[in-house]
This record gives structure tokens, sequence and C-alpha cells, in this order.
């Protein structure tokens, strides 16, 4: 039987030009398809028919929000979703969550809905993303580097620092990181890799190069050593889901070269 062409699931695509697009396209170039998650079914559409038309196969689907079960749900569409293209069974063999939104505010002007949608989109949601995850892995038979499939988390600075704005952030980054060490822990005897990235720096996207705007380009755009490209964030997660069981990592930390850390 030939081999079935994997599936790489990516919740949190933002407006196209960040981590979980770039990771989309990266994992599409190499030959996966890609299921892509998020708010809103235009964002999720609007990735999808860029990959689909730059040769590579996608599909779409939105999400109103990360909460438990409506994530549960989306993943469940994944699965049973039926490929156009070939008879293949489809298999889910890599899975990042890059989604969590993040109020970056002073303690006392943090709402309790600022502090539910970090929670949801940092703990709840990847909790329900990762149970699917794992089960379907588990139907996997293991690939030529010994595994059933990667399951990877976008971390923060705030993953592991606290500080002055980031009690909502960090209350769900520290969350993520300590779900992502128990699964990984939990399911590496099952031949699952789980691994957390911690981002520690400014990622160069639409949002960040207009919150720069006041900027020179030379200082942040244009300026390679000061922020992280998306492109090189996407590279080190294909590194992550290619490595093989007699080594693989749990955490990865990425910074650019000029970061004071
Ligand atoms: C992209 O291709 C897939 C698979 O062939 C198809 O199901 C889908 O409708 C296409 N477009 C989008 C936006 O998903
Ligand atoms: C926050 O979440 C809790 C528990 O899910 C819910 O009871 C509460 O109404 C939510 N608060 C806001 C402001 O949405």
């Amino acid at each position: 039987m030939a081999a079935a062409r994997p599936i790489f699931v990516v919740a949190g695509v933002g407006a196209g030009s960040g981590t979980g697009a770039s990771t989309a396209r990266l994992f599409s170039k190499n030959g996966y398809r890609v299921a892509v998650i998020a708010r809103g079914a235009d964002r999720a559409k609007k990735l999808a028919d860029e990959i689909n038309s730059s040769g590579g196969e996608a599909a779409g689907f939105g999400t109103s929000d990360y909460a438990y079960k409506s994530i549960l749900s989306v993943m469940d569409e994944i699965k049973s979703f039926k490929w156009p293209s070939t008879q293949q069974p489809a298999q889910i063999r890599a899975a990042l969550w890059n989604a969590g939104n993040s109020v970056f505010n002073q303690f006392l002007d943090v709402s309790e809905d600022d502090l539910n949608l970090s929670l949801q989109s940092n703990v709840q949601g990847p909790f329900a993303f990762s149970r699917q995850a794992v089960l379907s892995f588990r139907d996997n038979e293991l690939d030529e580097r010994g595994k059933r499939g990667t399951l990877l988390f976008t971390g923060a600075t705030a993953s592991t620092r606290g500080n002055t704005w980031t009690s909502a952030v960090a209350a769900g980054k520290f969350g993520l990181r300590s779900l992502s060490q128990s699964l990984a822990k939990e399911f590496g005897k099952e031949n699952i890799h789980v691994a957390h990235t911690i981002i520690d720096g400014i990622i160069l996207t639409e949002r960040t190069i207009a919150r720069h705007s006041n900027m020179p380009k030379a200082q942040f755009e244009e300026n390679a050593d000061a922020r992280l490209n998306p492109d090189s964030i996407a590279e080190a997660y294909f590194y992550l889901a290619n490595q093989d069981r007699s080594a693989w990592t749990w955490e990865l930390d990425l910074r650019p070269a000029h970061e004071k850390w």
C-alpha cells in the first residue's frame, strides 16, 4: 500500500503573515496536506486558497473561539474531511498550536474577559487540540523516524517569566508550557513527540510592522538581527517534526541575534 500523504494541522494563522501561515506553507512545500484552523472561516479559507493555488493542498476550518468544545469539534471535522484528490487514507502526522490571544496590560486593568481569552487560547483550546491530536496519532504506524506524530506548541518569553504587563498572558503561557511537558512525558513512550518553543523576541508580521511604523525600517523591518522572521521559525518547526526518536527535543528557544536576554 502506498504511504498515506501526511496531514499537518495548524491552529492560529492570524492574518496570514505570521508563524502559523509560514509554517503551513513550508509543510505544504514538503508534501503535507494542510488543515488550517483559524478564528473565522474567512481567514482559514484565505490561507487554504493561497496554498492550493501555489500547488499545495489545503483546507480551511473556521472556529468562532478557542473554547474546549469548539476545538474538539473543529478537530472532528478535520478528521472526517474527505480530501478530494486521493484515495489514500489521510493521516495527521504533525500538529501545531500557534493560537494565543494575549492581552498585555497592567494587572489592575486586566478584565475577566481578558483572562478568559488568555486561558481559552493558551490552555483550554490546546487541551482539546492535544486530545484530538494524540488520539489521531495513536492510529498511525511508526514512520521512518520512529514516530507516530509530532505535536508542537508556540510559547513565548512569558512561558517562563512573568513581568509587568504580562499577568494574563503569562498565566496562559505557563499553562501551555506545562501542558506540553506533561504530554511529552506521558506520550513519549508511545513514540509521540511533543515539543514546545519559546519565541523570545518580536516576530515580523503585518501587525508588528504596523506597530513599529514610527521606527526607521533599518531598525526593525529590514534589520534581520532585531526581529524573528516567521519563515525561519517555520524551519525550526519543520526540523522538530523531522527529528528521529533517538534524539528529539522537548523545548527549543529562538531569538534574533541581537536580542537582549
Ligand atoms: C483546496 O483544495 C482542497 C483539496 O483539494 C479542497 O477541498 C478545498 O476546497 C480547496 N480550497 C479551500 C479554500 O479549502
Ligand atoms: C469567563 O469564563 C467563565 C467560566 O467559563 C464564565 O463563567 C464567565 O462568564 C466568563 N467571563 C466573561 C467576562 O466572559
